[in-house]
């Protein structure tokens, strides 16, 4: 049981205004075409894998989480960012929001998503977790950074 499953009932009601004004900026700078495939990595109840105008697929480690994600007719499954179920270069996007800062290995998590996408992908996290210069670093490490864009609660890193 994960502290996103404790708080999944009421998750959609805190956070999903916050997160679509996220999913806005974001939508400015990717737009995949239909027939193309995004990942979204902790992917919660799915607000950040709704409404894309293409094939999604959701991961979380929150069973409770991917439940509400599943009910809402995403797909998507329980699984870790540190260990993708999936095959090398499959999503020609990947996403990952407001999810790093609570991977168990940053790095690992980082390199995962790395080996499943093609050139793709927008990685955001909490301004104010105490992991951010890390996660940072691990960004800049593993990935090109194209932009880096400073919203009110996250960072958000295209890369
Ligand atoms: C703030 S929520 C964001 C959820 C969703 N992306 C959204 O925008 O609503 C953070 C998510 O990170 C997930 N998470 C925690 N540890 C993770 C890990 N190791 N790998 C992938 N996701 C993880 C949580 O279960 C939770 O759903």
């Amino acid at each position: 049981m994960t502290y996103y499953d404790d708080i999944a009932e009421g998750y959609e009601e805190l956070h999903r205004e916050e997160q679509l004004k996220k999913i806005e900026i974001i939508k400015q700078y990717f737009k995949p075409k239909k027939e193309e495939k995004l990942l979204d990595v902790g992917c919660g109840s799915g607000i950040s894998t709704e409404n894309w105008n293409c094939k999604t697929y959701g991961i979380d480690p929150s069973e409770k989480l991917v439940q509400i994600a599943k009910q809402k007719g995403i797909e998507c499954e329980v699984a870790k960012a540190e260990n993708i179920p999936c095959e090398d270069h499959s999503f020609d996007y990947i996403i990952s929001i407001t999810a790093i800062q609570n991977f168990d290995n940053i790095e690992k998590g980082l390199q995962e998503i790395k080996r499943v996408g093609k050139e793709n992908f927008v990685l955001t996290f909490l301004k104010r977790s105490p992991k951010r210069e890390k996660i940072e670093q691990a960004i800049d490490k593993i990935f090109t950074i194209r932009k880096t864009i400073e919203e009110e609660k996250d960072i958000i890193i295209i890369v």
